[in-house]
C-alpha cells in the first residue's frame, strides 16, 4: 500500500515536471469539428497537461482536474441567428464557393463574442496564469492575438483536409496543377478545363482568406489588444506546426513541409453497446441494412419532399434490406415504406461498426467519411456544403462509393446507384483497402498530435521545422527575379552579337567600295 502510494507520488511529480499549460481555442459550433479538436485535448490530458478549452460541446469530454472547460454552447444559437438574418441556410444545397464569404463573416462575429466574454477577459486579466502554448483551429487566425499576448509558440489544427491558405502559410507548395481546391469536386488528376477552374478557385480561396477574412478578424481583435497588434497574417506565418486531421485514405499525396503533420483520423472512439431496440433491429437485418444520415447540420426533415420520395420509392425496391434513417421529428412522413425505420438520433460510430451494415448514405462531411473509411463501409454521398463535394469525389475516385448530386435526385438515379452499390462488391473491397491504409499507423491520431505539440514546447517553438521559403517573396520563390536577370543578360548578349555582327558586316569590302566611290 505504502509502496503504491510512493509510486503514485513519484509519477505525479514526474508528470508535474513535464506538464504544460495549454490554451485551446476551437470554437466552431459543429459537433464533428468539436469531436476532432477534443480528441487532441483528451490525449493532452492523458499525458498530464493542464488544458484550458473553449468548446461548444463540453459534454464530449469527461471532467478531469486538469481540464478547464469554458462552455460556449450558445454559439449554435449565434450561428442559427446569423443564418436566419442573412438568408444563409444549411438546410439546402450550397455551392462551395457560396459558403466562403458568409463563413468568413460569421467567424469574426464569434471572435467578438468570445473576446468580450467574462471568461476570456478573466483569463487575460489574471497575472498568475502563464500559458506555454496556444492551440487553435485554423479558421480563427485572430486567436493568434493570444500568442502575441503571452509570447508563446502556437499550433494550428485543421479538422477538414487541405485548406489551401493555411497550407500555404506553413510554406507548403501550392500547385493547382495537381492540388485540387476543396471548393471543387476534382481529384488530383485534372483535365485542362478543370485546371483552369481549379487555378481560379485556388486564387479565390487565397483572396477571401487574405483580403476578406483576415481584415474582418483583425478589426475585431484590435478592439481587445490595441492597434499595435500585428496582423493575423503576420502572426500566422510564425505558427510552429500545422496538424491536419486526415491521411492518404482521405486525400491525395502532396509534398508537405516538416511543420505540417497529417495525424490521421482523430475522433473515433472504442465502440459502446447499442441501445437494445437498435441492436435487435440490426442483428435481425440478415440481408443487410442501409444507414441514412445527412450529418449534424442538415436535418433529415429538411430534405425536400420530392427528393425524399425518390429515395423512399427506391428503398421499396429492396424490401429485404432495412433502412435506418435519421429523422428529427416525432411525426412520421406519409407513405413510409415498411423497411424504413426512423430515429431522431442515432449513435453513428456504433452503427457504422455493425457487421450487417451494407451502405452509408451520407452528406460526406469529413468526420462522417473518416468513420465510413475506418469501418470499411461503402458510401453514397449527397454533398451539400463546404468540402463535401471534394470528399465525395475522393470516395468515387477510389471506387469506394458513388455520388448523387442534389439537383439530380430522381427515383431512377437513386435506384440505379443503390442497385450498383448493393450488388457489386468492389465498393466494399475498396473501402476495406482504405480502412487498412487509414489504420496502419504507429499511434492513434490524438496521441500523434499530442506528441508533436509536446515537441514544439520542448524545442521552444521548434524553429528547426520552419522552412526558409516563408521568408521569400512570391517572385523569389517562383525564381521570377532569377529568370528576369538571366533574360536581361541573354538579351544583352544577343544584342551585343547582333551589334558586332552588324558593325563587321558594315565594314565588309563591298560597302567600303561603295563608300569610296
Ligand atoms: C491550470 O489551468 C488553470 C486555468 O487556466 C489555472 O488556473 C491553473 O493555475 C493551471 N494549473 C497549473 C498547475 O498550471
Ligand atoms: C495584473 O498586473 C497588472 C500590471 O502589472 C495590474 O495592473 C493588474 O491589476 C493585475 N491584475 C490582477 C488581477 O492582479
Ligand atoms: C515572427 O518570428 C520572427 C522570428 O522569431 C520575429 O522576428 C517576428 O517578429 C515574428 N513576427 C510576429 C508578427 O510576431
Amino acid at each position: 500500500m505504502a509502496l503504491k502510494f510512493v509510486v503514485l507520488l513519484i509519477m505525479s511529480v514526474l508528470n508535474f515536471a513535464d506538464s504544460s499549460n495549454i490554451l485551446s481555442f476551437c470554437p466552431t459550433p459543429s459537433y464533428s469539428h468539436q469531436l476532432s479538436c477534443l480528441a487532441i485535448i483528451q490525449s493532452l490530458i492523458d499525458r498530464g497537461h493542464n488544458v484550458t478549452v473553449f468548446s461548444c460541446n463540453p459534454e464530449i469530454l469527461d471532467p478531469h482536474p486538469n481540464l478547464h472547460m469554458i462552455d460556449i454552447n450558445m454559439f449554435y444559437d449565434v450561428y442559427l441567428d446569423y443564418q436566419r438574418k442573412n438568408n444563409f441556410s444549411l438546410q439546402k444545397y450550397l455551392w462551395p464557393s457560396e459558403c466562403l464569404l458568409p463563413i468568413a463573416e460569421v467567424l469574426a462575429i464569434y471572435m467578438d463574442i468570445i473576446f468580450s466574454s467574462e471568461s476570456m477577459q478573466n483569463i487575460l486579466r489574471s497575472n498568475d496564469t502563464k500559458f506555454d502554448l496556444i492551440l487553435y483551429e485554423g479558421l480563427y487566425p485572430g486567436a493568434l492575438a493570444l500568442k502575441h499576448h503571452y509570447n508563446v509558440p502556437s499550433v494550428v489544427i485543421f479538422t477538414v483536409p487541405l485548406y489551401i491558405p493555411v497550407l500555404y502559410s506553413m510554406g507548403n507548395p501550392i500547385n493547382p496543377s495537381y492540388l485540387s481546391s476543396f471548393v471543387t469536386n476534382y481529384s488530383d488528376k485534372m483535365t485542362f478545363y478543370q485546371r483552369i477552374i481549379n487555378s481560379f478557385y485556388t486564387l479565390y480561396e487565397m483572396y477571401v482568406h487574405n483580403y476578406y477574412g483576415y481584415p474582418k478578424m483583425d478589426a475585431v481583435m484590435k478592439k481587445y489588444f490595441g492597434n499595435d497588434l500585428p496582423s493575423s497574417k503576420e502572426l500566422e506565418m510564425n505558427n510552429s506546426l500545422l496538424i491536419l486531421s486526415g491521411d492518404l485514405s482521405q486525400s491525395y499525396p502532396i509534398p508537405l513541409q516538416p511543420n505540417t503533420i497529417q495525424v490521421g483520423t482523430l475522433h473515433i472512439k472504442p465502440n459502446k453497446p447499442l441501445p437494445k431496440d437498435l441492436q435487435n433491429l440490426m442483428d435481425n437485418a440478415k440481408d443487410g441494412f442501409i444507414y441514412f444520415s445527412l450529418g449534424s447540420n442538415m436535418k433529415g426533415t429538411s430534405l425536400p419532399v420530392d427528393k425524399r420520395n425518390a429515395f423512399m420509392k427506391a428503398f421499396k425496391q429492396f424490401p429485404k434490406i432495412k433502412v435506418l434513417m435519421k429523422w428529427e421529428s416525432d411525426i412520421e412522413f406519409p407513405d413510409k415504406p415498411a423497411n424504413v425505420y426512423l430515429k431522431k438520433w442515432l449513435p453513428q460510430n456504433d452503427i457504422l461498426a455493425h457487421k450487417n451494415l451494407k451502405l452509408f448514405i451520407t452528406q460526406g462531411g469529413h468526420q462522417s467519411r473518416q468513420e465510413a473509411v475506418h469501418y470499411g463501409v461503402p458510401v453514397l454521398t449527397l454533398p451539400l456544403f463546404w468540402d463535401q463535394e471534394w470528399n465525395a469525389k475522393k470516395s468515387e475516385h477510389e471506387e469506394a462509393g458513388l455520388t448523387i448530386n442534389f439537383f439530380e435526385i430522381t427515383y431512377d438515379k437513386v435506384y440505379q446507384k443503390l442497385n450498383e452499390l448493393l450488388t457489386k462488391d468492389k465498393y466494399k473491397r475498396n473501402m476495406e483497402r482504405l480502412s487498412a491504409i487509414s489504420k496502419d499507423k504507429p499511434t492513434g491520431g490524438g496521441e500523434t498530435a499530442a506528441w508533436w505539440i509536446e515537441y514544439v514546447i520542448r524545442h521552444k517553438g521548434a524553429p528547426q521545422l520552419r522552412p526558409a521559403v516563408k521568408d521569400l517573396y512570391w517572385f523569389q520563390y517562383l525564381l521570377l527575379d532569377i529568370i528576369a536577370f538571366i533574360s536581361v543578360l541573354l538579351f544583352v548578349f544577343i544584342y551585343l552579337i547582333y551589334f558586332i555582327a552588324k558593325r563587321f558586316l558594315s565594314q565588309s569590302p563591298n560597302k567600303v567600295k561603295i563608300k569610296s566611290q
